[in-house]
């Protein structure tokens, strides 16, 4: 590995844009088991927008809505829907990462700026990736309040599902627009490919995707880019693009030591989740070998499995949590693999195909 030339510390928050943020801070709590610790709302004195803060162990999320007709915020979510927006990283030196990034030929967001309060300070910066996404660049080093200036303490317990941190984020690009994406983290980010998945290794009978998997100098953070690829019929990344009106988040996976606690709960809390023919466990013994988990509870689950030379992971993922076919979660469980789950691609497509034929998008 080089010299990483944009050292990142991790993903500070993942931002998402929403019609109604009350209501989704509520989805995530009941579900997922966030605990609400933060807001900014007309109480706040925020006369145009509303922002809820959820953390769990390292992941913070932070759901924003617009208050006001004709906020700029609420054009993108007419056009979007409800979606990922920011995937902000904590840097050590904002003004100096910022300026890197532009340099380099990142088009800025939001120039650095400080934000203040009694608390201390924030400095932050913006920059524009794929489609309406954008990086935050954060430094709190400074600041012992909640979030950030103008936010208040606002506590909702959430039951815990023993979710860890983020493993990887994914996102969707037009045809023809991954390498472009690739180089820009390549370049601008310092970013380096661990991963390349083809059309051969991603394809059905019916549809095919092309993905490769970025991952920052230090290897904290982890962001797969994928383009559809020619197929028979229209690709789960034609069906996204189209509903999203665009490149975008398409998947956060969320790590988990336990998958299969995290999992039970989450399906005792109505989230759905894609699901795999019994065929699937029959071979899987043959496929991965010896592994920790109890198969027929696995499958009971829908828990899927693959390993690759360093061990096996777990992963499973939801059906999409938004009206629009676009943004999903995997949960996954790494037990000694650093890969992604390519032995199941093929099970996971043709469960998804399943799904596309329901919505008449296949
Ligand atoms: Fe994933």
């Amino acid at each position: 590995m080089g010299v990483d030339t944009f050292p990142i510390r991790g993903i500070d928050h993942i931002r998402h844009y929403v019609n109604n943020a009350r209501q989704s801070s509520f989805f995530y709590r009941e579900t997922m088991g966030f605990n609400v610790v933060g807001y900014r709302g007309l109480e706040t004195g925020s006369q145009d927008q509303v922002d809820y803060v959820l953390e769990q162990e390292d992941v913070r999320l932070v759901f924003s809505a617009p208050l006001r007709p004709g906020h700029p915020m609420a054009e993108k979510i007419a056009y979007h829907g409800d979606f990922v927006q920011d995937i902000a990283f904590e840097v050590d030196d904002v003004d100096l990462a910022y300026k890197l990034a532009t340099e380099r030929g990142a088009k800025g967001w939001q120039e650095p700026h400080t934000l203040e309060d009694d608390h201390g300070k924030i400095r932050i910066a913006s920059i524009c990736t794929y489609g309406d996404t954008v990086h935050s660049l954060i430094n709190r080093d400074n600041y012992k309040g909640t979030f950030m200036p103008e936010f208040r303490e606002h506590f909702e317990q959430g039951v815990g599902i023993g979710i860890k941190g983020v493993d990887h984020a994914v996102g969707n690009v037009e045809l023809g627009k991954m390498n472009v994406w690739v180089k820009w983290y390549e370049d601008i980010l310092g970013f380096t490919n661990m991963l390349t998945f083809d059309d051969k290794d991603i394809s059905t009978e019916y549809t095919a995707l092309m993905s490769k998997v970025m991952s920052s100098g230090n290897g904290r953070v982890k962001f797969p880019i994928n383009e559809p690829a020619a197929g028979l019929k229209k690709s789960q990344i034609d069906e996204y693009l189209e509903f999203f009106g665009g490149a975008g988040v398409q998947h956060v996976a969320l790590i988990t030591d336990d998958i299969i606690h995290t999992v039970t709960e989450l399906q005792k809390r109505g989230v759905p989740f894609l699901t795999v023919p019994m065929t699937y466990y029959e071979e899987l013994p043959g496929r991965v070998g010896e592994i920790d988990e109890d198969i027929e509870v696995l499958s009971k689950l829908g828990i899927l499995v693959d390993r690759d030379d360093e061990g096996y992971l777990l992963q499973i993922f939801t059906k999409p949590i938004t009206d629009r076919p676009t943004l999903f979660y995997e949960i996954i469980n790494r037990k000694g693999a650093k890969s992604f789950g390519k032995g199941n691609f093929k099970a996971l497509f043709e469960s998804i195909e399943r799904e596309q034929a329901i919505r008449g998008t296949l």
